[in-house]
């Protein structure tokens, strides 16, 4: 069977020699016209005058356009309509979209925008968590509060405490292809785009509304992105809304890309946030309550800042069973960047304050941190009948119409869900459950965490760092095995769901076509070993075509890891049922039971014969038989109250563990990855070597967050780091020297795609073995704890080294 082998990426091919095609790389037709924003230049305020004669005569410009020359909807919210493409007069963050230039070509545009001549009347910015609680500027009319038990008792009752803060910078996505966007208008005011794009529903929509066409004249297409990363799941909407209307404008084709230094000052980055914590704890460390303020600057627009700062709260419990918890989430509209998706959606976060904790109480206790995250784990899952890897029975698929009807917010990520009053959400009496409520029966941390100990070498590299900071003053090392526990599904319940559309051909060949996009992830060549598995072809059989929109309608973001759950599902149920009707037809004729019909190595053996897979597929033609269904799939059991936190907003947790080694030259404060060991939890893997890929990237992606990639605006609300030049991602040179990556070797006990397991945000998490094991080495100057912040950047590893030797 094609699932479950290492096969590479479907395009790596086309990726290593450049051949592989991203928008950028369309053949335009002639007359095809360019794109550019004008932006703002302060960071809150109003436009007085704006002058825009010298863009209109510059060089190639073929038209400007202000918020007033839109036709219809001047909107690119994907939540709360309150984005607008061009501002109205009002600024609300340095590098917002003020005009649009279209002109001849990509330069043209560019040169022309920064003609205009703006006055502005500016009013003080809010920058800060400080600046935005004071002004009580915040989405939502309060903080969002969720408890379970008593925290406040529990702290106060227990024989020890902690307080403290841990402040954590955003992040800037860094995909390597910018965002870029292509227009092309039809006949009768229809309109085909070309977006890079994680969700292309949500692309349709908005460029619908605003070209004032109902979703059929739209359709939207993606064959592959340059890396998303969350950073366009709502951030290709300016562009590709951009195109649509100067392309309707016009009645010519128009392109927008953005350069690196406008990517970055225009579009949203990860949420920075500050968490306070206070924790009371016994002896042994066990926590016996802990309560966050949880802090975020969600930046200008709403965006999907709820459900990021909803994740936030619901991994603030990470792999620890905690009694009594509360958590207190302030969602901050700053004067800044819309912050936005990315890779792990709020989760990091919030599973760093709880991992912060976890350091400190060690600290205070001078236990082994390992020991004190063990002593708090939740218990071990009870085993029994969990059913065997392979074993998910077909589904009938379902039929897609009349599920999701196009309308306002129903495609995107950002509204909220509630559950019917009087609805039973709650787990029953004696089930551990999260702080939220949902129980914890699949809990494989124990096993993990024993197997990596093992590997890793754990408690004999402790000895030998104890040793090496005893005898060395320069360098120290640190060492940290941090774990994690993260929820899949989306949060937003009804987004929970995939389409797909097969088409099996005379000669045998398959063409898949699904609602999940490619961002170098690997999802199609997953999904096409599922296809071809049930078909009993090889991958080669399978041809994977881009996203479209006019194939599979209605279709959720490519996010929250559940590309391969959702699309591999619908994709089954649409070959099961090509499939089914195949060997119905040669049931029949060989007077056998459908059901003994076998689909294996190319072959189809039914009654004692055996055809060559397209030898059934033309007979099956010939005795008119469709070859063409789709599909459609539901993740079973979620839901969930967002508002109380209750209920099981996911359908399982993915596991994963790291050991990181570092060493810190204290004079200095650079330091180095010397070596990270690393299982992870992919379930039954639908491909192995694509899944240590996604563990790979996302583990140096995320120790890219914590430790070198720092954002810095100024005090007027201008971003200083635009570029590659300021803003430093891990190079290839940054990986740990010695880098031991492991898939765990266990089925899904949920019923997914072949019992495989979600796993491209995950791993991000991964990389706070890396700031943990900084703070160890930090540690090691003295007697304080060092209550390192992220990103700790050189700079600030030292200004802690100092702090823990002053304090002594
Ligand atoms: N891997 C690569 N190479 N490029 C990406 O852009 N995005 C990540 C992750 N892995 C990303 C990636 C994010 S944010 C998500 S949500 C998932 O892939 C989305 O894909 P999946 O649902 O198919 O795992
Ligand atoms: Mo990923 S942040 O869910 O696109």
């Amino acid at each position: 069977m094609t699932v479950a082998k290492p096969l590479p990426h479907d395009a790596a091919r086309l990726h290593v020699t450049g051949a592989a095609r991203y928008v950028d790389d369309i053949p335009t037709p002639t007359g095809t016209l360019h794109l550019a924003f004008g932006i703002a230049t302060i960071a809150a305020g109003r436009i007085t005058e704006i002058d825009l004669a010298p863009v209109q005569s510059a060089p190639g410009v073929v038209a400007v356009l202000q918020a007033r020359d839109l036709p219809f909807a001047n909107d690119v919210s994907p939540s709360a309509h309150d984005e607008p493409l061009l501002s109205g007069g009002t600024v609300h963050y340095l590098g917002q979209p003020v005009f649009l230039v279209v002109a001849t070509s990509h330069l043209a545009a560019r040169r022309a925008a920064k003609r205009a001549q703006i006055t502005y009347q500016k009013r003080d910015a809010i920058l800060s968590y400080e600046d935005a609680m004071e002004a009580d500027n915040r989405f939502e009319d309060g903080p969002r509060i969720w408890e379970k038990g008593d925290a406040g008792e529990a702290i106060d009752t227990a024989p020890h405490q902690i307080e403290g803060r841990i402040e954590m910078g955003g992040q800037e996505h860094f995909y390597l292809e910018g965002q870029a966007a292509l227009a092309l208008p039809g006949e009768d005011g229809d309109m085909l785009v070309h977006s890079s794009t994680q969700h292309p529903t949500e692309i349709q929509h908005k460029v619908a509304e605003a070209i004032g066409r109902p979703m059929h004249a739209v359709r939207v297409e993606i064959r592959r992105m340059g890396g998303g990363f969350g950073g366009k799941e709502s951030q290709g909407n300016a562009l590709a809304v951009a195109c649509a209307v100067a392309a309707r404008l016009t009645g010519k084709p128009c392109k927008m890309r953005y350069d690196r230094d406008d990517d970055m000052i225009i579009t949203g980055k990860r949420h920075d946030f500050r968490i306070d914590y206070r924790a009371g704890f016994d002896d042994a460390g066990r926590l016996a309550g802990v309560d966050f303020v949880q802090m975020t600057r969600c930046g200008w627009a709403q965006d999907l800042s709820i459900p990021v700062a909803d994740r936030a709260m619901l991994h603030s419990d990470n792999a620890y069973n905690l009694d009594h918890a509360r958590i207190e989430s302030h969602r901050l509209k700053t004067n800044t960047q819309s912050a936005t998706a990315f890779r792990g959606f709020g989760g990091p976060q919030g599973m760093l304050g709880i991992e912060r904790v976890m350091d400190h109480v060690a600290h205070t206790l001078g236990r082994d941190p390992l020991a004190v995250r063990r002593a708090n784990y939740y218990a071990p899952s009870v085993a029994g009948g969990l059913p065997a890897p392979h074993a998910a029975k077909p589904r009938p698929p379902e039929d897609i119409s009349g599920q999701m009807m196009p309308g306002e917010d129903l495609t995107s990520r950002g509204s909220a869900g509630e559950v019917p009053e009087g609805r039973a959400i709650e787990a029953p009496e004696g089930v551990q459950t999260t702080p939220y409520g949902q129980p914890v029966e699949d809990f494989i941390l124990h096993e993990m965490t024993d197997a990596l100990e093992a590997s890793a070498n754990y408690a004999a590299r402790r000895a030998n760092v104890a040793a090496w900071n005893a005898a060395n003053r320069v360098l120290k090392r640190g060492l940290a095995l941090t774990p994690v526990k993260f929820g899949i599904s989306f949060t937003l319940t009804h987004l929970n769901q995939a389409g797909a559309l097969v088409h099996v051909y005379q000669d045998g060949s398959i063409h898949m076509n699904h609602g999940g996009t490619e961002m170098g992830q690997g999802l199609f060549q997953k999904v096409a070993q599922v296809a071809a598995s049930r078909f009993g072809v090889p991958v080669e059989a399978v041809k994977i075509t881009a996203t479209d929109t006019a194939k599979v309608p209605n279709t959720s973001a490519t996010a929250a890891s559940s590309g391969s759950d959702l699309n591999g599902m619908a994709v089954k149920a649409a070959c099961d049922t090509i499939r089914d009707r195949i060997a119905d037809l040669l049931a029949e004729m060989h007077q056998t039971d459908a059901a003994a019909i076998r689909f294996e190595n190319g072959e189809v053996h039914a009654g004692g014969k055996t055809y060559s897979f397209a030898q059934a597929t033309t007979l099956a033609y010939e005795n008119r038989i469709s070859l063409s269904a789709t599909g459609f799939y539901k993740t079973p059991k979620v839901e969930w109250d967002r508002i109380r936190g209750q209920g099981r907003p996911f359908f399982y947790f993915a596991y994963g563990a790291a050991c990181s080694e570092v060493v810190v030259d204290t004079l200095t404060g650079e330091y180095r990855i010397l070596r990270t060991d690393i299982l992870h939890d992919a379930g039954a893997s639908l491909n192995p070597a694509l899944d240590i890929g996604q563990v790979e990237g996302g583990f140096v992606q995320g120790a890219g967050w914590l430790t070198t990639e720092e954002l810095v605006w100024d005090g007027n609300g201008a971003l200083r780091t635009h570029a590659p030049s300021t803003y430093k991602i891990p190079a290839c040179s940054d990986r740990p020297a010695v880098f031991n990556v492991a898939l765990w070797d266990g089925a899904n006990r949920e019923d997914t795609i072949y019992r495989s397991k979600a796993v491209g945000e995950p791993p991000f998490m991964l990389g706070i073995s890396v700031l943990m094991a900084l703070s160890d080495a930090i540690a090691a100057c003295g007697t304080a704890y060092p209550a390192l912040d992220a990103p700790a950047t050189p700079e600030r590893v030292l200004a802690a080294i100092q702090r823990v030797r002053d304090a002594d």
